[in-house]
């Protein structure tokens, strides 16, 4: 059994909602913390049974949901709707919105409206951004002004794959490793609570956590972060294809759906489908008086 101290809870801990302080006793403590995306009710359904600390209404939506190709597509107000789902099915993970492509970038205003419109239509509690060049860096510490927690996003940046050369893995030079760092560090400067790593080398991860004060979320970050973060549909199986190296499946939902519906066709095709214990009654005499109104 570990003696390592844990963070003290009520006897429920799924009764405790995730605070950002919190966050940062957990890191403190060595607490691995668990984060996972959602787009709907049922998704954060599954979130919150499993207690997870963490919850973001990702833009990977745009491919995950929306049927895009990449991330830039999805609108501000299809996230809106999604995160409003979501936040319908938790009462204890943070739930964070991400701000997708083009709704935060031109100004520090447009980003301040829409880190509010996030918090006020959908319920989120914090928004992230992508990227830690000064541009994000200036957005995220405008967003922290209004009052609104930020969490940042470095290393692979979906929203901006095409300039870095594709969805590959980032910070495989030590130059390009000192650019993550650099980014990692104005991003806490700014005051962001977390940050996400997303497709970093794990033995660079390593080095930047020892920089770092804020709680790291990796994906394809190797293990040395404060806690990983999956895509739902990437963990559940809900996709064709395997996805990126660094997707653990933990089931194969998107068979198990291909083979329901199947089958659910098959019964239809062949009158299996409705049988008599899915039909609804009528009293006889009901039944006896309508046929004879209906002839007359
Ligand atoms: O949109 C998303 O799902 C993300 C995670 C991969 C962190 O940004």
């Amino acid at each position: 059994m570990s003696s390592r101290p844990t963070v003290q809870t009520p006897a429920d801990p799924r009764a405790l909602p995730m605070t950002l302080p919190l966050l940062m006793e957990k890191k403190r403590l060595g607490d691995p913390l668990v984060m996972v995306t959602a787009y709907d009710y049922p998704s954060a359904r599954a979130a919150q049974s499993a207690a997870v600390d963490l919850v973001l209404v990702g833009d990977s939506a745009a491919t995950t949901v929306l049927g895009h190709s990449a991330t830039t597509p999805v609108e501000l107000d299809e996230m809106l709707m999604l995160a409003r789902a979501v936040r319908r099915g938790l009462s204890t993970p943070l739930l964070i919105g991400d701000l997708p492509f083009g709704s935060y970038e031109v100004s520090d205003e447009q980003a301040i409206t829409t880190a509010m419109r996030m918090v006020k239509e959908a319920g989120c509690e914090a928004v992230k951004l992508e990227g830690g060049g000064e541009a994000s860096v200036r957005r995220a510490r405008a967003i922290i002004g209004a009052g609104i927690p930020v969490m940042g996003h470095v290393g692979l940046t979906p929203q901006t794959a095409t300039a870095l050369g594709g969805w590959k893995a980032q910070g495989r030079s030590a130059s390009a490793a000192r650019k993550i760092a650099a980014e990692a560090l104005a991003l806490q400067e700014a005051g962001c609570f977390a940050l996400v790593f997303e497709a970093i080398p794990s033995a660079v991860t390593t080095e930047l956590m020892t920089l770092l004060e804020i709680p790291v979320i990796g994906i394809g970050a190797g293990p040395a972060t404060d806690g990983q973060v999956l895509v739902f549909h990437d963990l559940l199986g809900i996709r064709d294809g395997l996805g990126a190296r660094f997707v653990k499946r933990y089931a194969n939902l998107q068979q198990e759906m291909n083979n329901g519906v199947g089958a659910y066709a098959e019964d239809v095709r062949a009158r299996r489908y409705p049988g008599p214990e899915h039909g609804y009654s009528i009293d006889p005499a009901e039944l006896a008086e309508l046929r004879n109104g209906l002839r007359s």
